[in-house]
């Protein structure tokens, strides 16, 4: 028997980088790869990339710079560089880091093999098409080990959107939607191998309108009622949407599918109608609440999470302080919100910028609001009984930490036995980023 070469991964960004990166290994996996947790030792690096902010992207070439010692010690050792940086800068990469053996953008990683196999052979391979064939496809349907009780499930790739800061829809292409069957039976696969939660992913996953088994376009309320009778599979979220695909039959299942978990990530960037105008968002500030006052009516106890930019160009005081004025009528449970980066390409690049301290004061103050708003949140759910899905053992002995329907983690004295488990939990106190709760008596401990 040939021993296994290792395969160290590192990915960046966002969440479906991280669906992304366990296809890759399982791609590899064919080529004689066995998954590694630190790059020393590895016959194979690959960096998965986000693009999305100057940061990130930056991240990357220290990154290489300092892997790229490791070669001295294993001349036989390959690094590549995969995701959106590698979509966005290509050839560039391999122009500006020389270690750099392999790009792959992220519609060709069903070529993964065949690259691998070029590159091992000595060549540097560049490869960031947009090919027509299916790479979920080619990717799939590998014999698989057993897995944690959550995972990701990539149903809709690409945004049409355009928003006026954004690289997405260059860097991943156009909307495209996996067929409905598919989706089912990778999510029939996932529950077989003790999967209970299962996240849908795309860049605008409520926009997804897949090609139905019936042969009619099914949007993504109709995909969830149908994932929802799978047997075992307890728990049902979605990621990323945008408010202008919010549909009714979607907010009517957050009422009347009680898989589908009272979480929902609806970013909106910005209070202002001007600055929403300006990123080419397609709504207003009024349309957002409105969608916001009917998604509660559909399931009041609904945490809504999102994103801001803080500093887009032309944004002025006042349109910052809309911006606040939104925060507070919404009330997030949690959110994320950013600097704007200048991203070259996009159309807002091209525009005056906004000086870096008040980018950087505009942030402060939206940070502190939406802290305290976070804190509230975590604070109201004191003496709820929640669900709560276990993941792993906790940092103290006999503990169990999991998370609650509405995705905050939680912490509680409970056996391993409870591991991939739903539990009702009261929650007891709250942490920083965290819940503690205590099992509520009289539940069976799972057989
Ligand atoms: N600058 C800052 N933040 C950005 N985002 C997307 N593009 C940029 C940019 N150029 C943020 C948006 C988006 C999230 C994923 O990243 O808020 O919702
Ligand atoms: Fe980017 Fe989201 Fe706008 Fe699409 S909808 S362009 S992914 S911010």
């Amino acid at each position: 028997m040939t021993t296994p070469k290792k395969l160290f991964i590192k990915t960046y960004g966002c969440q479906m980088n991280v669906y992304d990166s366990e296809r890759m290994a399982e791609a590899l996996g064919g080529s004689g790869y066995v998954t590694t947790d630190t790059p020393e030792g590895a016959d194979m690096i690959l960096l998965n990339t986000c693009h999305i902010r100057e940061k990130a992207a930056e991240k990357v070439y220290s990154e290489l710079g300092r892997l790229k010692g490791l070669k001295l010690d294993n001349p036989a050792l390959r690094i590549g560089v995969t995701g959106c940086v590698a979509q966005a800068e290509g050839a560039e990469i391999l122009r500006r880091q020389p270690a750099v053996d392999l790009v792959v953008g992220p519609q060709s990683y069903h070529r993964l093999p065949d690259l691998e196999a070029r590159v091992r052979a000595g060549e540097r391979a560049l490869d960031t098409d947009f090919p027509e064939e299916d790479k979920f496809d080619k990717l799939a349907a590998r014999p698989k080990a057993r897995r944690g009780p959550a995972a990701f499930l990539t149903v809709q790739e690409g945004c049409d959107k355009f928003c006026a800061f954004c690289v997405v829809p260059y860097t991943r292409g156009a909307e495209v939607s996996r067929p409905a069957a598919r989706v089912l039976d990778e999510a029939r696969d996932l529950v077989a191998r003790g999967v209970a939660e299962i996240t849908l992913l795309g860049q605008n996953v409520n926009a997804y309108h897949g090609a139905g088994p019936d042969g009619a376009d099914w949007g993504l309320a109709r995909l969830i009622r149908q994932m929802a009778r799978i047997e075992g599979l307890k728990r049902i979220r979605y990621t990323t949407s945008h408010p202008n695909d919010m549909e009714d039959d979607l907010i009517a299942a957050h009422g009347d599918c009680p898989e589908l978990m009272p979480y929902l990530h609806l970013p909106v960037q910005s209070g202002s109608d001007r600055v929403l105008k300006a990123m080419n968002r397609q709504h207003t500030a009024q349309d957002y609440l409105r969608l916001i006052d009917r998604i509660r009516a559909a399931r009041p106890d609904i945490l809504i999470s999102g994103d801001f930019i803080v500093g887009f160009p032309g944004e002025s005081d006042e349109d910052f302080e809309a911006t606040l004025d939104l925060v507070r009528a919404v009330g997030y449970g949690q959110c994320y919100s950013f600097k704007y980066s200048t991203r070259p390409g996009t159309p807002a690049a091209e525009r005056d910028q906004l000086p870096e301290d008040v980018k950087s004061d505009r942030l402060a103050r939206l940070q502190a609001l939406l802290s305290a708003q976070q804190t509230a949140t975590q604070e109201a759910m004191v003496g709820r009984t929640v669900g709560v899905l276990f993941e792993k053992p906790g940092r103290m002995p006999g503990q169990m930490v999991g998370k609650s329907d509405h995705l905050h983690a939680v912490h509680v004295q409970a056996g391993p036995e409870w591991l991939g488990r739903v539990a009702q939990v009261q929650i007891t106190g709250t942490e920083r980023n965290s819940l503690a709760g205590q099992l509520v008596a009289g539940q069976d401990a799972p057989a």
